[in-house]
């Protein structure tokens, strides 16, 4: 993999968990401050990755587990060479709205394939490459249920093809996250229940940190005093 010198943040969650309003926010603070970022999303992301998303999400469409997959994973080897890998190399702030750990969420706990096969595929696709600091959003079922009806209920919007899933598949899902949450090392876990400006300051401390340890610790201690 080539040498990086960019910051890669990856926002991840279950649907409708605020991710995406947080990145929006997070690009205008990056900015502001007079960085170059590149906000992009997954599936999708490049010209071929958004078809591939568009049979992904099409609710028409009939795709095995093992076929969708392998759809996510190619919409992925695409985006992350066209387009996230010589992002960060020419050094600016790339912004995905999900990557890697939906995989391990939706296939993995919500269609049962095998963690080590989604493990493996991740890695071959991204050429190894992995988020500086992963956001991952979390919430009960209860509220994960509760955010649902009010969107299929009020907005009316047609579900895709992944929305259209039972809710056996949505509630693994959720749990995933949930899971991953305390699992894994280098997140930072977000409560999604939390107000939107709690939830936007958290996620800029940790990137402060992330990207600035040394002059954070000094801030930090330097504020003990
Ligand atoms: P979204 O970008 O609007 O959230 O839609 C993408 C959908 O695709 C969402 O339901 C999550 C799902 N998904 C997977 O099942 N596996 C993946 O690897 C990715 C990136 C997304």
């Amino acid at each position: 993999m080539a040498a990086k010198k960019g910051f890669f943040i990856v926002l991840e969650g279950p649907d409708r968990s605020g991710k995406s309003t947080q990145a929006d926010l997070l690009k205008e603070w990056f900015e502001n401050r007079n960085k170059k970022v590149l906000m992009t999303r997954e599936p999708g992301g490049t010209r071929l990755s958004e078809e591939i998303r568009k049979l992904l999400l099409n609710p028409k469409n009939f795709i095995t587990a093992l076929a969708e997959l392998f759809l996510y994973e190619a919409a992925r080897a695409q985006h992350t060479a066209e387009k996230i890998l010589p992002a960060l190399k020419r050094g600016e702030i790339v912004i995905s709205d999900r990557f890697t750990m939906a995989t391990v969420a939706y296939q993995g706990y919500g269609r049962k394939i095998g963690l080590e096969i989604i493990k493996k595929l991740n890695r071959i696709a991204t050429c190894g490459l992995k988020p500086d600091l992963n956001i991952v959003f979390t919430m009960p079922d209860s509220e994960f249920d509760k955010r649902r009806r009010t969107r299929l209920g009020f907005i009316k919007e047609t579900p895709d093809r992944i929305e259209k899933e039972n809710n056996a598949f949505r509630r693994r899902v959720n749990t995933a996250y949930r899971k991953i949450a305390l699992k894994e090392k280098n997140i930072l876990k977000i409560d999604a229940t939390g107000k939107i400006g709690e939830i936007s300051s958290a996620i800029r401390n940790a990137i402060i940190k992330k990207m600035n340890p040394v002059r954070f610790r000094r801030t930090r201690w330097k504020s003990q005093i």
